[in-house]
């Protein structure tokens, strides 16, 4: 049996980080040491309670995850303004990214980003039809600002798109850096949306501040 499968999917191999076995395994920012008994314990008290209302759906807002994230990056990051209304919470930052650009790109958009980069970038901009645009960055993986900010007022993308620190080159973001994007993005007629991935926000140096602060 044939299925209708979308013609520029014929042949592509699906993404996956690799599970390697080797000494330091650092490539999927997975924590070394297992969770402390007391965690585990409290997971499993957490999952019993659950079971027992599995029946119903589960609350589709799921505040109390909100809550709980607006207090981890109260610590991690130091971002001590965030409600639950300003969270949101998904299966990985994938599906997040994923709901982004279902939002904001699309057909007859570009999505631009800074390459290299995470190697998703492209598939969430094929997935949803949009044209992805990428900039090379400088030698020291640095973005050229001036050319980013060019290249933003030229191709008017729907979103920019920045991981800080960046997958694979581990360079982060300035405070100025974020503003100088999200000024030029502000400036585009329709809007565009500046998305700073900060899926590896525990591996920024001491003093380098989270996008969000
Ligand atoms: C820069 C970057 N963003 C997002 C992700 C996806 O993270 P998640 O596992 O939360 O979907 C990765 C995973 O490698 C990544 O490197």
């Amino acid at each position: 049996m044939t299925l209708p499968l979308r013609p520029e999917l014929e042949g592509l191999t699906p993404y996956g980080a690799p599970q390697l076995d080797v000494a330091a395994m650092l490539n999927v920012n997975e924590n070394p040491y297992p969770p402390p008994p007391s965690v585990v314990a409290a997971i499993t008290a957490a999952v019993r309670q659950a079971a027992g209302g599995l029946n119903r759906y589960p609350d589709r807002e799921f505040m109390a995850l909100r809550a709980d994230l607006a207090r981890y990056l109260a610590l991690e990051s130091r971002v001590d303004f965030l409600e639950p209304k300003n969270i949101w919470a998904a299966n990985g930052s994938n599906e997040i990214m994923l709901h982004l650009h279902q939002a904001f790109a699309g057909p007859g958009r570009k999505v631009l980003s800074f390459a290299p980069t995470y190697s998703m970038y492209p598939e969430y901009s094929r997935d949803t039809v949009t044209d992805y645009v990428t900039l090379p960055r400088r030698e020291d993986f640095r973005l050229d600002m001036d050319a980013a900010v060019a290249a933003i007022a030229d191709i008017k993308p729907t979103i920019v798109l920045v991981a800080s620190p960046n997958n694979p080159t581990g360079t982060a973001l300035g405070l100025d850096e974020v503003i100088a994007l999200a000024d030029a993005c502000a400036k585009i007629p329709g809007g565009s949306v500046l998305v700073v991935d900060e899926a590896y926000a525990e591996f920024r140096r001491r003093g380098v501040p989270s996008a969000a602060t």
